[in-house]
């Protein structure tokens, strides 16, 4: 097993807990990066998890002869075992431990890619907008490039101090109810208070589940390829459940296949 190399300072702690994020300079090896970017490659060449609902379109309705616009793999460890026992792991779950305490759970892995000339952004949004409302979170992602992450080629940008509210209301991507993704209403207006973090290949990125963030499009020749890593401190339910109602109005092609699943019986 890696052992972690990083330990964030009191400075560092207290700079996310105030703003909602934080930008490591390094949190592995150029050499891991190149290993895992291979491994990456592969995983999206070869559309891992698409028939588990593992792998899904962001921006669009999602249909499987469609060339995908923002693909992502969920859980890409679970098709490529090579993506556990690294040192991103290792620092990840040691940084989660500092900046939500030590009984923390692993939230799984996601790769998210886009693919060169890539006009879509990943609009102005809260993870936790995605979850379950019934919940209480304290929760955050780490974000590595795997080649560096640039203005032009879609590097992440947060507006400090929102992690602090509650979540916003949202709606699906376009308001387009056929569409995984979700926009925070009035995305204009936050986007004068962002903050742009380009940062080297094998840097880091993280945010809490409440930051509002955002991705540009990807202008270059180059895909940009994004692995997250997601925690979580233990979860409560909630007294009053939140609502959410942008969940209950989406109807898209991901949800229509999980349901088929469910109902598929498993193979004698
Ligand atoms: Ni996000």
């Amino acid at each position: 097993m890696q052992q972690p190399t990083i330990t964030l300072t009191e400075d560092q702690i207290a700079f996310f807990q105030r703003t909602g994020y934080l930008v490591l300079p390094a949190i592995t090896t150029s050499a891991e990066v190149e290993r895992l970017q291979g491994i990456y490659d592969q995983l999206f060449a070869s559309k891992a998890g698409r028939d588990q609902g593992d792998h899904l379109d962001l921006v669009t309705t999602d249909e499987d002869e469609q060339t995908p616009v923002l693909p992502q793999i969920l859980n890409p460890s679970k098709y490529a075992p090579a993506l556990i026992d690294t040192l991103f792991r290792a620092n990840a779950h040691a940084i989660a431990q500092q900046l939500l305490g030590p009984d923390i759970i692993s939230g799984g892995d996601h790769a998210i890619l886009k693919p060169p000339h890539t006009d879509a952004a990943t609009p102005w949004h809260q993870d936790e907008a995605y979850w379950d409302a019934a919940k209480e979170y304290d929760a955050l992602s780490i974000w590595i490039p795997l080649q560096e992450a640039t203005l032009e080629n879609g590097c992440m940008h947060f507006v400090p101090g929102v992690h602090q509210q509650g979540i916003l209301p949202h709606q699906p991507i376009g308001n387009d109810p056929r569409i995984i993704g979700l926009e925070v209403e009035d995305a204009d207006a936050w986007t004068q208070k962002a903050v742009a973090c380009p940062i080297p290949a094998g840097g880091a990125t993280i945010h809490h589940s409440r930051t509002l963030h955002y991705t540009g499009p990807n202008r270059t020749d180059q895909p940009r390829r994004a692995y997250i890593l997601g925690f979580s401190a233990p979860t409560k339910p909630l007294a009053v459940p939140r609502d959410f109602y942008w969940q209950t109005m989406q109807k898209t092609k991901w949800q229509e296949r999980a349901t088929q699943r469910a109902q598929t019986p498993p193979a004698p």
